[in-house]
């Protein structure tokens, strides 16, 4: 297959797959938590599991797919560094990875392994990272 090809079919995989997992993340963050303001306890923590059943069965492996996608990207797009050292673009670039890989190694240790993120256990903290990481990905190209 073409380089370009693959390259553009890669990227369009990571904007799916990121599109589904911050997707969720907005949707947990911005509506999901508002509905302690009119179910009880036990409604929300029902209402919330018949949600979130389905949700462990796609939204972790979108967050793999994003990270696998995204490290294929990096490697073809990252390019040499200059003897005056990193380009505007590889520095955010860099920042952007590093932000999108630990999310992914959160996310697989959750999902896989059963270890629960040590800080922050919320999902607001990787609701705010994905809002990083997208505003990153577009300033990089400037
Ligand atoms: C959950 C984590 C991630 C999110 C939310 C995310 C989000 C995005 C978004 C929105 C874009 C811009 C797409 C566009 O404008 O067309 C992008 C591009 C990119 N991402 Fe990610 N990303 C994540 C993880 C990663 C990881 C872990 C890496 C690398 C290790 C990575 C590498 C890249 C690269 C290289 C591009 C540039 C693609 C291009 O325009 O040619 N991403 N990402």
């Amino acid at each position: 297959m073409n380089e370009t090809i693959l390259y553009t079919l890669i990227h369009t995989i990571h904007i799916y797959s990121v599109f589904i997992y911050g997707g969720f993340l907005f949707v947990d963050n911005l509506f999901m938590a508002k509905m302690t303001q009119t179910l009880s306890d036990d409604e929300y923590k029902k209402a919330r599991e018949a949600i979130m059943m389905h949700v462990r069965k796609v939204v972790p492996y979108a967050l793999m797919v994003a990270v696998a996608s995204g490290i294929f990207m990096f490697i073809n797009i990252f390019g040499e560094i200059a003897p005056e050292g990193m380009s505007q673009f590889q520095i955010i670039l860099s920042i952007k990875a590093t932000l999108g890989l630990w999310l992914g190694f959160r996310g697989i240790n959750q999902k896989l392994f059963g270890i629960n993120p040590w800080l922050f256990k919320s999902h607001l903290f990787p609701f705010v990272l994905v809002i990083i990481i997208i505003f990153l990905s577009q300033m990089m190209w400037v």
